[in-house]
């Protein structure tokens, strides 16, 4: 059965990323159909509206996988048509999941001493619902010398309960040794203990998976110090928005980091993990990898899974051959970067 994607490219340098990674998906032997979604700063300044009436329970209802560059512009400081596309689409369609493989492609790519492509090779789940991102709080006497500000940080069973069985789920089904819940259940007492305590029951119906807990601040640590000991992280929304990014620094950089923002079985979004980086929009610097690796992602959730795989097997030798951009040490731009990729494919 076709696979329906719809594609928003967005801001910056979203549209030169998500034309490499659309090269590569329409040489693909998939059965896929293509809707693009002109969703932008450019639209939403010229129209006020950031995604028409209707548009959600569209993609809810009439598509598989939404494949998405990136949002931001310095003329909508407020971010207000980001938070309402993406975040809009992570709250309402429900994408509980945010998976963030990490996986080193080269050697020559790590930025630790010692430590290669057989050390860093870890998945990280992310809540992508609840947490410090529901937006609950507020201001007191704002603006003056006695104002405070309340922030609230959202944890429920259910929402705890499916992102970790979601983590040993993918452990037992892939092969995976271990799952790592990491929190700070010693200051935020109340939210960690209904992890810690879920965490642990969980873990109780998957006997074949280690499983060991370890405060946030460890755990950065010892991504750094000690990456191989890491199989599955799992761990609340904003603790995972900021090891994801350590992560990405851990396997090249932003520039080839993918992620995935899934509901199991229902439509699901994909996007790479770098942001808008509006200085080098337009002008064929960005790596095109990351956008590349999130389409073979993409793949692999409808259920192609060996098209999946030659497309990083072609990143892989791509890389191997320093037919690359800047950031990765080579000399190509954007296009030629992606071509190189199309190429070995
Ligand atoms: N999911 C998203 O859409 C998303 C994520 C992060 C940031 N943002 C937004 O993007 C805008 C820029 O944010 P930022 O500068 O903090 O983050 P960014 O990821 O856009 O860029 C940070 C730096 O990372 C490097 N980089 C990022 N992508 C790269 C690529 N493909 N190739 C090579 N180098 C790359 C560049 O040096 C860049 O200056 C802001 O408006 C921010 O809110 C959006």
């Amino acid at each position: 059965m076709t696979k329906r994607i719809a594609v928003v490219a967005g801001d910056g340098i979203g549209p030169e990323v998500i034309d490499a990674g659309m090269r590569i998906l329409d040489k693909i032997d998939a059965d896929l159909a293509f809707t693009y979604f002109g969703w932008n700063a450019d639209e939403y300044l010229r129209t006020g509206i950031s995604m028409p009436p209707g548009a959600m329970d569209d993609i809810r209802h009439n598509y598989d996988a939404v494949y998405l560059g990136a949002f931001g512009d310095p003329r909508v400081p407020d971010m207000k048509h980001a938070a309402d596309i993406l975040l809009g689409m992570r709250f309402q369609l429900d994408l509980y999941v945010n998976y963030r493989p990490v996986k080193l492609l080269n050697e020559n790519l790590s930025p630790l001493k010692g430590k290669g492509m057989k050390d860093i090779d870890l998945v990280i789940f992310r809540e992508n619902t609840e947490g410090a991102y529901v937006g609950m709080g507020g201001n007191f006497k704002k603006g003056t010398a006695e104002e405070i500000a309340v922030q609230e940080d959202v944890s429920t069973r259910k929402g705890v309960e499916r992102i970790i069985r979601h983590a040993f789920e993918f452990a037992r089904q892939t092969g995976r040794k271990s799952v790592c819940m990491s929190d700070k259940n010693n200051v935020m007492r109340f939210g960690g203990d209904l992890w810690l305590r879920t965490f642990e029951e969980v873990a109780a119906e998957y006997k074949d998976i280690e499983h060991f807990h370890m405060f946030v601040d460890a755990l950065t640590m010892q991504m750094v110090r000690a990456p191989e000991m890491f199989d599955v992280i799992v761990t609340n929304n904003m603790f995972g928005d900021i090891v994801t990014d350590l992560g990405a620094a851990l396997q090249g950089g932003l520039g080839v980091a993918a992620s995935g923002n899934i509901h199991p079985g229902r439509v699901s979004l994909f996007e790479p993990i770098h942001g808008s980086a509006p200085k080098y929009a337009g002008k064929d610097i960005a790596n095109p990898i990351g956008a590349i690796l999130t389409a073979a992602m993409m793949l692999e959730y409808l259920g192609f899974n060996d098209q999946a795989a030659r497309i990083e097997r072609a990143v892989i030798a791509a890389i191997d051959a320093g037919e690359t951009t800047s950031d990765l040490g080579g000399s190509l731009g954007t296009k030629a970067a992606g071509e190189a990729i199309l190429r070995r494919l």
